[in-house]
């Protein structure tokens, strides 16, 4: 099932804030969570879909443009076969219950990642629920699902060779998952680790890269205001000296 609706690619806006601002996170921890409360891994992934409500909400709350959300990575294929059944689970469920309140708070969803692989009645919710918010213009949020980096640049490249285009780097970026967003400006790992375990390989290039050892469940609304806090602290220079940042402020 196709949306009809037309990507639209979002135009990035130089007002500071986060106004306009795009962030990713790798939602890390959610195991880890249940461990510590002696219960199996999936209520811990439970309450990360709850921990991605609420964020959700304080990111539309504080004007955020885009959110991308790392849900399922191409490695997690690799997890028992039982938890990775329960994770796509609790995504079509989470599809059928969320779509009205994300309506509700103006939030824009795409999914982005390989749907090659995933039950077929997954795939057609996924499109439906695309269609159902795409007049939301508030934020646009984007699970990545089935998504790795190198998948993404192998699948935007593969798609301009067929089509006989030349690669370069503005083709490529409009080729990829995430052509309808700019790059993010901010990416959040929670869970204590210092990777990004094949997430946003070529949008990345240039994010702040801010990591909590908060687990995701317990990612609430004070830990994303200190990430933004942390955020609005650098100076993104691209490439640039601090004295020439100075001179074009
Ligand atoms: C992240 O939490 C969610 C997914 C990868 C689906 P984890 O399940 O990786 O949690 P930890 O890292 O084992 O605590
Ligand atoms: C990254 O978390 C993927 C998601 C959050 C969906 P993992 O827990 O799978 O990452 P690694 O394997 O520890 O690097
Ligand atoms: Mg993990």
């Amino acid at each position: 099932m196709e949306c009809l609706f037309q990507r639209t690619r979002l135009t990035r806006s130089t007002q500071n804030a986060e106004r306009k601002m795009h962030i990713a996170i790798v939602m890390d921890g959610n195991g880890r969570w249940a461990k510590q409360r002696f219960m199996p891994r999936v209520a811990g992934h439970r309450q990360g879909v709850e921990a991605l409500r609420r964020c959700i909400r304080a990111c539309a709350r504080r004007d955020v443009q885009a959110l991308t959300v790392f849900a399922f990575s191409s490695e997690n294929w690799n997890r028992p076969l039982d938890e990775v059944s329960a994770l796509i689970r609790l995504l079509g469920k989470a599809l059928a219950r969320e779509v009205p309140e994300l309506n509700t708070n103006g939030v824009r969803l795409y999914f982005a990642g390989d749907r090659q692989p995933l039950p077929e009645h997954l795939r057609n919710e996924l499109a439906r629920a695309e269609c159902a918010t795409a007049a939301n213009r508030r934020m646009v949020l984007t699970v990545c699902f089935n998504y790795g980096g190198r998948w993404d640049i192998v699948q935007a490249a593969a798609r301009l060779a067929a089509q006989g285009q030349p690669i370069t780097e503005a083709a490529l970026s409009g080729a990829l998952a995430l052509a309808h967003v700019h790059d993010p400006d901010l990416l959040i790992r929670t869970g204590g680790e210092l990777r990004i375990s094949n997430f946003l390989l070529w949008q990345c290039a240039y994010s702040e890269l801010y990591f909590s050892d908060k687990l995701w469940p317990d990612f609430d609304e004070a830990a994303l205001d200190e990430a933004l806090a942390a955020y609005r602290a650098r100076e993104r220079r691209f490439g640039r000296t601090t004295e020439q940042m100075q001179r074009s402020a």
